[in-house]
């Protein structure tokens, strides 16, 4: 059954204090939550509560129990008519109190309270909140928590503060927290078990002391370092760029091992998947710690953007993941390189967001209607989200952004919003009309941007046109507000002219400039809008765009550009391997003037996705063999025309001294990983066994285990036993292992990855899953489109195994199906089969049946 954003409606009882009372057993814990409710608006009202997989023991209102029948139980909630109330209680207000009973022990499903790793620990949002008491669990409910733990747990948390804690008998203990700011119950949070703190402490700019803890199991204390620096360089970072610091006296991080997502912001007391929090160099690479960094900072950012300011209902999402995307983008941006951080962040969202954007899951950044909302935990929401903010910032400048975002803080702290409000903001603090830009946020689709330039006597005329295609339920598409960022070059990359912003309102529109000579454009740039762009461009001109843009993206968007076209024909049957190609690439990687890391990534093929994106864009038929034959002729001839290059960068990029996780470090290593992969398809993997037994963190390490794997070169196996022999006992870093057998293109990955899964795998921690299950299903297109079916059909086995012990996760990796009408009909109709498998799946949860549902619709 479908939610509707058209049919909300405020709550008719509002909770202002919520009191819980936590007995922590395994199989039987029982809560006792007493909430002190209000009636919000006049007359009577049915008090309703959601709930749903509990055992409800005792209910009653202001002390008096309420009578079985005066409670009306359905599927997923709990209601006491409004004539059964009590008179005194129908206009003022009254307290509630109920008894449940839940087994942590038996939730699979992540949501709710439940066991991991022998610890307790919650997962409350989007709706889990219900699986632990009856509750109005909807955002726009806020209140004040005052909790209350007892268990055999040394450590025992929640929001807020510790006001007591002490022993109990029979070896147990107590612990009471009181959270201080109203909050929606999906921002609540327990957490209980045998665990250790890594300790630090932060001064806000106007004097509170910060207490900073991050909770483990005993043994990974040492991995700690990271993250905590991370949070406090987070709480500077939105002092001095946001003007907001932290409100409470402490700030805690709890590492969980099974866990659905990545992070929960919930208020005081956040809690991780233990993959973003911990860290050494031997066990985590460079890009674990940047998203080790990144994470911390977007879960510590929600504070403001999520917790004092919230969501009015579900269907706002990115009014806080949008915003708090686009803020943890800024500060990894201001810690790190700013156009390494860029390319990364379009590289993901055009992986992501622009494929799920063109297939039968598309839905705007808001939606509209749901089934179930896990299901738009999406990379529409967060990163398409994080864009509009971007262009938002972009159109008024920096200084009125500022002044919005005061606005915004000061108008609705403590409040439940929607995006109307926040576009008022903006159009409060700069006078100006948003209406025309909130269409970005309602409609679905990625715009195609289609350029025609012309130079005549002086003059030099930019014609914009642009066109979205229908996505699922919305047929008509109108233009939308586009931000183009402009500059432009003479032939010799000198700066020609002004640089500017142009703004496409219209279907098409023109631009007239007087220029001396005709300009070589740089449109788009630093991707001003997430817009697929088409033009037409000389060679000479996008090497002069290559090699002398003053934007660094659109530096690297040339070079990605070359390589996309030289693929896509190859990829076709047709085509060769331009030797322009080759030159331009090898005079911007040996660059001393470029930083490592963006040299690393104008070294990087495209992805084989990406192709697969644009041969279905221009009506193809996509053949993931074609595609990757391509690529692999694309590196070989790469690798052997520049070979004696690509060891001299390798030799200039070795880092010297123990590792750090800096930027600058990490740029050089990505550098000469990318020449290591590149020398792999000529030496054999000569170099990268030489690379694999002396690496002495895991960055080197699993980069040259990738590369002797995916080349399937003699010394693959021997490096993943003696990977395997070292690592055994870490799990995180056994999902390495996995992940890098289970993308490999080389032969035979689906047997593999079936004997994988065989061998001790822990396929219910969603880790474990994504690194095998999914990670062949979304990064091995070989395997994964395997003619016969066979790697549909291994998937989903999983995929229906997966869905009754835990839904979200289940439903979350069907979505490597998204792009199946991309394919030839042969490999449709074996994919057509699989999906109506999982549809016909008994008790298909509403996650899976949703997801699988809209992919087979279109
Ligand atoms: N709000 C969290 C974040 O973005 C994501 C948690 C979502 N969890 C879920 N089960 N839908 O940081
Ligand atoms: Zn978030």
């Amino acid at each position: 059954q479908t939610t509707r954003l058209v049919d909300y409606r405020a709550p008719d009882w509002l909770v202002e204090e919520t009191r819980l009372n936590f007995d922590l057993q395994p199989t039987a814990t029982r809560v006792t939550a007493t909430l002190k409710v209000k009636r919000n608006g006049t007359g009577p009202a049915d008090f309703r509560l959601d709930g749903h997989s509990m055992r409800l023991l005792s209910a009653a209102i202001d002390g008096r129990p309420v009578p079985a029948e005066a409670m009306i139980e359905g599927e997923e909630s709990l209601t006491v008519s409004a004539a059964a109330l009590p008179e005194s209680a129908r206009e003022s207000g009254f307290e509630w109190t109920c008894v449940t009973e839940i087994d942590p022990s038996a939730n699979t499903a992540l949501e709710g309270l439940y066991m991991s790793s022998g610890m307790y620990c919650t997962q409350c949002e989007a709706e889990g909140f219900r699986k632990i008491t009856f509750y109005p669990d909807r955002p726009d409910v806020m209140a004040r928590f005052e909790v209350r733990i007892e268990g055999d747990a040394p450590v025992l948390l929640s929001n807020g503060n510790l006001v007591a804690s002490g022993a109990l008998r029979d070896g147990r203990r107590f612990a009471e927290w009181r959270d201080p700011w109203p909050k929606p119950s999906y921002l609540f949070a327990l957490v209980a078990g045998d665990l250790v703190s890594h300790d630090d402490r932060f001064t806000t700019q106007s004097g509170r002391e910060v207490a900073l803890r991050i909770w483990v199991r005993p043994g990974d204390e040492d991995r700690c370092a990271y993250a905590m620096d991370a949070l406090k360089r987070s709480m500077k970072w939105d002092e001095e760029v946001y003007g907001r610091e932290y409100d409470l006296d402490l700030f805690q991080i709890v590492a969980v091992d099974d866990f659905n997502m990545g992070a929960m912001e919930n208020k005081g007391l956040n809690i991780f998947n233990s993959k973003y929090v911990l860290a050494s160099p031997e066990t985590a690479t460079d890009a674990d710690y940047a998203r080790i960094e990144a994470i911390i900072a977007h879960e510590y950012f929600h504070n403001w953007t999520g917790d004092r300011i919230t969501c009015r209902d579900w269907f706002q999402l990115c009014l806080k993941e949008g915003l708090t995307v686009f803020r943890d983008q800024q500060f990894s941006a201001d810690q790190r390189s700013a156009p390494v951080c860029r390319i990364a962040d379009v590289a993901t969202l055009r992986a992501r967001q622009f494929r799920e954007d063109s297939g039968p899951l598309a839905h705007p950044v808001r939606p509209e209607a749901y089934v179930e909302i896990n299901n738009f935990y999406t990379a529409t929401v967060y990163e398409k989200g994080a864009e509009l903010i971007r262009m938002l910032r972009l159109l008024v400048g920096a200084s009125s952004y500022r002044a919005a975002l005061d606005l915004y803080f000061d108008r609705h702290d403590g409040e439940a919003c929607t995006i109307e409000d926040w576009l008022r903001v903006f159009e409060d603090a700069t006078g100006r009309d948003l209406s025309h830009f909130a269409l970005w946020y309602s409609q679905a689709g990625t715009p195609r941007v289609s350029v025609k330039e012309d130079y005549d006597q002086g003059v030099y005329t930019l014609t914009l046109a642009q066109e979205t295609k229908p996505t699922p339920g919305q047929r008509e598409k109108r233009p939308l507000v586009i931000p183009c960022a402009y500059g432009f070059l003479d032939a010799d990359g000198r700066n020609l002219g002004e640089d500017g912003l142009l703004v496409l309102d219209k279907a098409e529109q023109s631009f007239r400039f007087d220029l001396p000579e005709r300009p070589v454009a740089s449109l788009f740039r630093n991707f001003s809008a997430p817009a697929i762009v088409e033009r037409r461009i000389s060679p000479a001109d996008r090497a002069i765009l290559m090699g002398h843009d003053t934007d660094p993206f659109n530096r690297w968007e040339a070079a990605r550009a070359f390589a996309l076209s030289i693929a896509g024909e190859l990829a076709d049957g047709g085509g060769r391997i331009d030797p322009d190609w080759i030159a331009a690439l090898r005079t911007t990687v040996t660059d001393e003037s470029l930083d490592p890391a963006f040299r690393a990534l104008v070294l990087a093929l495209p992805g084989d996705d990406e192709i697969a994106g644009e041969i279905a864009a221009k009506g193809g038929v996509v053949d993931p063999d074609a595609i990757h034959h391509a690529l692999d002729q694309m590196a070989e001839t790469l690798a052997e025309a520049t070979a004696p290059t690509l060891r001299e960068l390798r030799a200039k990029m070795a880092v010297t001294g123990p590792y750090a996780p800096d930027a600058e470090s990490a740029g050089r290593r990505s550098l000469a990983n990318a020449a290591l992969a590149l020398l792999t398809h000529v030496d054999g993997g000569e170099a990268a066994e030489a690379a694999f037994s002396k690496a002495d963190n895991m960055t080197d390490s699993l980069a040259a285990l990738r590369a002797l794997v995916h080349r399937g070169a003699p010394g693959a196996e021997r490096a993943l036993m003696d990977f395997r022999d070292r690592w055994r006992s870490d799990l995180l870093v056994m999902d390495k292992w996995l992940m890098v057998q289970a993308t490999s293109p080389a032969p035979g990955a689906l047997d593999r990855v079936k004997a994988l899964a065989e061998t001790d795998f822990n396929w219910r921690n969603p880790n474990r899953f994504r690194s095998l299950i999914a990670a062949f299903a979304a990064g091995n297109p070989v395997g994964f489109h395997a003619a016969d079916g066979a790697g549909y059909r291994f998937f989903a086995d999983w995929l229906i195994a997966m869905d009754d012990a835990n839904p979200q996760t289940a439903a979350r990796t069907a979505g490597a199906f998204e792009t199946w009408r991309r394919y030839g009909e042969r490999r449709q109709a074996l994919i057509r089969t699989e999906l109506e498998r999982i549809m016909a799946k008994p008790g298909i949860s509403k996650d899976m049946g949703e997801i699988v549902g809209r992919i087979l619709e279109t």
